[in-house]
């Protein structure tokens, strides 16, 4: 029996993030500059070798795979990975595999993701509005992303709804949003935006939108209740009585979560991120490369990386002096 991957602070990793390209064909405000330089597509981990890397956590007690990116379905021949992974869904090893995406291919891979296993998606979403979603979006196409979302539902994958708070953007639509996802059937997370690498001139200060005051809001509407849940994830829920949906607030800025944390984070190049809001880094290549028939010294890696795992981030806007604590994208980590 393998021992299973616990950190320094007695948290069992269970949910490996796992970035399969930092590229994307949208270029959200928050989240990229206009002219980002991508990763040349020679330093990626290969298709295989992603298999192999995410089948040797599953190996060592990870049972939850997140795929993300940048957007997952942009990367050429995904769907042969999602495939390669549903056998440890067979197998029982793996308990969910799923994604993370903009929405923009969902149309294309909706049935081929619900055949390889994948039951849930989290779905990026920040208004309904045409022109608002081309202007944060800076190069997505709403219509695109509502058939993609139909498709999805079509195909029975359920779909979560994330929705970046931002300041004078989608504050007005607070209710909208709300009733929306409750006629889809489709829960809703509010995400604090985080400050994570270089924008350009958008001030991430300048777009922040606390959640205590939307959550306040809220409230003057519907009657919400706290759910005890957590899906081992940062995000807090309240149900909303009037409509039955589940409401989740992801507030890395306002609560500390960390205590719970389960999961890392695996870069589309091979290195291994233990927090989102950390530097610490494990590079777990060299271990996957030279020793392409030995299981162990990558395990050991994995383990020596882990022990690295610190007790949670500092994400803190009052002790920023430049707008991007983080240096790293949040699309070269996964979110
Ligand atoms: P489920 O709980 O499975 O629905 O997923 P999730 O909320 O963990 O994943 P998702 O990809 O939808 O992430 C939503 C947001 O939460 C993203 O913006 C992530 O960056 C953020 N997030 C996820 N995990 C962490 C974490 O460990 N720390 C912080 N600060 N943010 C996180
Ligand atoms: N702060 C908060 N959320 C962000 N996302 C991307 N960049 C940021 C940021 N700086 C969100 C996306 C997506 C999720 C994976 O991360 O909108 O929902
Ligand atoms: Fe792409 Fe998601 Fe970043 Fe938007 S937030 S640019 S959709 S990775």
């Amino acid at each position: 029996m393998t021992t299973p991957l616990i950190d320094p602070f007695a948290r069992a990793i269970t949910y490996l993030r796992v970035s399969v390209t930092d590229r994307c064909d949208f270029r959200c405000v928050y989240c990229m500059s206009e002219n980002m330089t991508f990763l040349p597509k020679k330093e990626l981990l290969t298709l295989e070798e992603l298999d192999r890397m995410c089948s040797t956590f599953v190996k060592l007690g990870v049972e939850k795979l997140r795929i993300t990116g940048g957007e997952p379905l942009v990367r050429r021949g995904i769907m042969t990975f999602f495939n390669a992974m549903g056998r440890h869904l067979e197998s029982g090893a793996l308990k969910e595999l799923t994604l993370t995406t903009n929405g923009s291919q969902l149309a294309r891979f909706a049935d081929d993701l619900y055949a390889a296993g994948v039951r849930r998606v989290n779905l990026s979403l920040d208004t309904l509005d045409e022109a608002k979603f081309a202007e944060v979006t800076r190069w997505g196409r709403l219509p695109q992303v509502m058939k993609g979302i139909d498709a999805a539902q079509r195909a029975g994958l359920r779909i979560k709804i994330n929705a970046v708070a931002l300041k004078g953007f989608n504050e007005d639509e607070l209710f909208e949003m709300t009733e929306w996802c409750a006629a889809r059937d489709m829960d809703l997370t509010w995400i604090e935006v985080m400050p994570m690498g270089d924008i350009g001139n958008e001030s991430r200060i300048g777009q922040y939108w606390s959640l205590k005051d939307l959550r306040q809001s809220l409230a003057e509407r519907y009657t919400l209740t706290d759910l005890a849940e957590r899906t081992g994830g940062p995000a807090r829920y309240v149900r909303l009585e009037e409509t039955g949906q589940k409401i989740g607030f992801i507030t890395p800025l306002t609560h500390n979560f960390c205590e719970s944390c389960n999961r890392v984070r695996l870069t589309c190049t091979g290195e291994l991120f233990m927090c989102l809001g950390q530097e610490d880094v494990a590079d777990l290549r060299p271990a996957l490369r030279n020793f392409p028939t030995m299981d162990a010294p990558l395990e050991e890696a994995i383990r020596a990386a882990i022990a690295l795992k610190p007790k949670g981030h500092d994400f803190d806007y009052s002790r920023q002096t430049v707008d991007g604590r983080v240096s790293r994208h949040m699309s070269h980590t996964g979110g």
